[in-house]
């Protein structure tokens, strides 16, 4: 066999590897084998004094043509097996991987307990409605028979809003909005975001959530209100528990009374939460002032009506035993997860 053949066949034979190879290590070992410095063709190319001299000038050429072929097959091949090697771990899955889990959220332990308060009162028969927490004095203050001079007027306990009005200190606001539009008889529950500049610590915060109840009809008595807010408090503390009234004040109510609950700790022996009384005030009520039915253009010889305020954060500190209100506004997820 010629010298020539001897190259015509290392070309097939060496092509054939290349293009079998599946990794870069056998491409590596194959580019050595053939093209490098010890080569096979540099082994073909010591051997050329074998040749005949006529044939010297083809036998360069194919010798060149080899090397070339061998050179661009090699490159391509390079490309092809490190396309795929990168494709394998981007868009290949692996089944045996676990999966991702997704993040669960939780609702807020302040909405669960307004919604939890809203429903009971809606199996009474009151309906929810809202109202802006921008106001006016008229619906914050005048409406609810607050006077000009009364001290929950001043500058220093309401927000004032530059463009005038303030940010609602109470959702008693809602009462007079209500009623303004509507004609008795009403029930209604209106919760909502109150403001107040207070300094923050672990009971007070400048923003919090109350609860305003109202039933306007002709016939309504303290009877309703007392019956009423005793059913409340046993559906939401137990059925166990009883209900307190202490005579208090509130401008928009009259008579008006503070309301206790059986301590939900000590069950009414005394403990540290209710500084040993067996009792936990959670609401401020009262029937309706005439002064409030005059302002919205009510009878207050034909209507009565009772109102009551809850504060949303208080019975949640109850029942859940939060001791700090600062929790509720921090976003702090370990916080929040706790309230599935
Ligand atoms: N608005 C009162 C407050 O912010 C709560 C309140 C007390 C509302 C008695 C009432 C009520 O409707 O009758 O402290």
């Amino acid at each position: 066999m010629s010298l020539l053949d001897t190259l015509n066949q290392l070309r097939e034979s060496a092509k054939q590897s290349l293009l079998e190879a599946k990794d870069s290590a056998t491409l590596e070992k194959l580019k050595n084998q053939y093209l490098g410095r010890k080569g096979e063709l540099k082994d073909i190319m010591g051997r050329i004094k074998e040749v005949a001299n006529e044939e010297k000038g083809l036998f360069g050429k194919t010798m060149n043509d080899v090397k070339n072929e061998l050179t661009d097959i090699l490159e391509e091949q390079v490309k092809i097996i490190g396309a795929c090697k990168s494709s394998k771990t981007s868009v290949q899955p692996d089944p045996t991987l676990s999966g991702q889990m997704r993040d669960m959220g939780t609702i807020h332990p302040l909405t669960q307990v307004r919604e939890k308060i809203c429903s009971i009162f809606e199996r009474m028969g009151f309906s929810i409605v809202d109202g802006p927490e921008m106001e006016d004095d008229f619906h914050n203050f005048e409406a609810l028979n607050i006077p000009a001079d009364h001290p929950a007027r001043d500058d220093a306990e309401t927000f004032s809003l530059e463009a005038g009005g303030l940010l609602r200190s109470q959702t008693s606001s809602v009462q007079i909005r209500t009623m303004e539009k509507t004609r008795p008889p009403l029930r209604i529950l209106s919760p909502g975001r109150v403001y107040r500049p207070d300094t923050v610590d672990a009971t007070h915060h400048y923003a919090f959530h109350q609860l305003e109840g109202l039933a306007v009809d002709t016939d309504i008595t303290f009877a309703d209100l007392k019956s009423c807010l005793h059913l409340f408090a046993q559906e939401m503390f137990g059925i166990e528990t009883k209900i307190r009234l202490r005579p208090s004040f509130f401008p928009f109510t009259e008579p008006s009374c503070e309301v206790d609950v059986t301590c939900i700790f000590c069950h009414g022996v005394g403990c540290r939460v209710c500084k040993q009384t067996g009792m936990i005030e959670v609401l401020g009520c009262g029937m309706v002032d005439p002064n409030v039915f005059k302002a919205v253009g009510y009878d207050p010889e034909k209507y009565t009506g009772f109102a009551f305020g809850i504060g949303i954060e208080r019975v949640t500190m109850l029942t859940t035993g939060v001791d700090d209100i600062r929790r509720f506004q921090e976003c702090d997820l370990r916080f929040l997860r706790q309230f599935v």
